[in-house]
């Protein structure tokens, strides 16, 4: 069925380049390894053309889980010397070296995905059955050590647990950790893709500070969070944990297993009460929580438009659309509100448009009724596709392709953009 469009022939292509049998590198080169959300939302590109592959990749990634209930973000199935930070820095000690922090918990929701569209159920049935009390280990993981005090929303401890690593929501926090004491380096990051589009050097002291910082307690998540000086509670996501959330018991309540039905309920419901505490009337979106102050963060990000992907109230998805609208963007959904002085339509994260993100805030609107905002997303990256090619991520106001090339989640993402235009 795809391969009837050019660009469905592309991107199954770059999928099958970048598949390293049992896992997806999101790129060769600068991304040689599994990581963690990438590939729950590749996935829902390779079930377009072989069902029991997407699941493996799932299968893949939960097979290194941590006992605590953490699924890490990066898993070091294979050495590459071309990646810093690497397994020896992470040094947390597992059988297959990963890194100690996570990703956004997307997982939950790919695998409803997966299972509604499925057209092998019995495979589905078995599959999903085996993964669901993994997927509820880590959401239970996630508010006992990131959501202490039973607030209902859960903070990340380092940029980079985001998925937004390098967003302007991060910045006033991030002043408050210390870069002294860090062991010498070399970046890799910047001989793959271009520095002025990458983070500085002052930000990177600072991710790896936290990094080894963490390493000195011996990777205890439990202790993680309170020993942070960066705890941000994101919108986006939490917005992600929480439909992961709430996809999760509809599985369990289809499979016979109440018990797990109930306590994912419990989360989703608990925590869109209290994202309504970050609402800003002034931005018509959602804003990041400094937990170490209480204050909210004057940046308007695409980390609260991507609160959409929740069962937000339906006024405020509205609001959210009518935020995207007022962009003015060339390509939709820029990462960072284009009117803020901080906007760089280049640098990652801090303006340029991703994929991914698209995809969550279009499947969020359509479910909240705003079709045509979503479908404008999706013809907007689509459009993106043909402009410019599968690449990592795109300047908003002139659509240049940048980041790496032949990107895996943007080719997983093409699929799904061309089947939401097919419905
Ligand atoms: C970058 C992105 C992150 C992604 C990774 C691999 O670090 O910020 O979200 O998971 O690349 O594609």
């Amino acid at each position: 069925m795809t391969a009837q469009d050019p660009l469905a022939k592309i991107a199954e292509d770059i999928l099958r380049e970048n598949d390293r049998g049992s896992y997806t590198v999101p790129t060769k080169g600068l991304y040689p390894f599994q990581w963690n959300w990438d590939s729950c939302l590749t996935a829902l590109g390779q079930r377009h053309y072989d069902e029991a592959r997407a699941w493996t990749e799932i299968e893949t990634l939960f097979a290194h889980q941590w006992p605590c209930g953490m699924v890490p973000h990066i898993i070091f199935h294979l050495n590459d010397d071309g990646y810093f930070p690497g397994p020896e820095v992470w040094s947390t000690g597992r059988p297959v070296p990963t890194s100690g922090i996570t990703q956004p918990a997307v997982a939950g929701f790919a695998l409803r995905r997966l299972f509604d569209r499925a057209s092998n159920r019995a495979e589905a049935e078995a599959r999903v059955r085996a993964l669901l009390p993994k997927v509820a280990a880590w959401h239970r993981w996630f508010f006992a050590t990131r959501d202490p005090k039973g607030e209902g929303l859960v903070a990340i401890i380092h940029p980079w647990e985001s998925g937004r690593d390098n967003s302007i929501d991060w910045d006033v926090s991030f002043e408050r950790v210390p870069t002294e004491g860090i062991a010498p380096y070399t970046r890799r990051d910047t001989q793959h893709a271009n520095p002025e589009h990458r983070p500085t050097k002052a930000q990177y002291d600072r991710y790896l500070w936290l990094v080894e910082h963490f390493r000195s307690l011996g990777w205890d998540t439990a202790k993680l969070h309170d020993a942070s000086p960066f705890q941000v509670v994101d919108p986006g996501f939490n917005a992600i944990l929480l439909r992961a959330c709430a996809d999760l018991a509809d599985l369990a309540e289809a499979l016979g297993e109440p018990a797990l039905a109930a306590e994912n309920r419990a989360f989703a419901a608990r925590g869109l009460a209290a994202l309504e505490r970050l609402w800003s009337v002034e931005h018509g979106q959602y804003l990041c929580g400094d937990r170490t102050t209480g204050a909210l963060i004057d940046s308007a990000s695409v980390g609260g438009l991507l609160a959409a992907f929740a069962a937000i109230p339906p006024a405020r998805a509205q609001a959210i659309a009518a935020s995207i609208e007022a962009h003015g963007a060339r390509f939709r959904v820029p990462s960072h509100a284009p009117a803020d002085p901080r906007f760089d339509a280049k640098r990652y994260w801090r303006g340029p448009v991703w994929l991914v993100v698209n995809y969550m805030i279009a499947d969020g609107l359509v479910r909240a009724g705003q079709t045509a905002a979503a479908a404008a997303i999706t013809r907007s990256s689509l459009d993106l596709i043909h402009e410019s090619g599968f690449a990592e991520y795109y300047d908003p106001t002139t659509g240049e392709p940048l980041g790496g090339g032949r990107f895996t989640w943007t080719a997983a993402m093409v699929l799904e953009f061309l089947a939401m235009e097919r419905a």
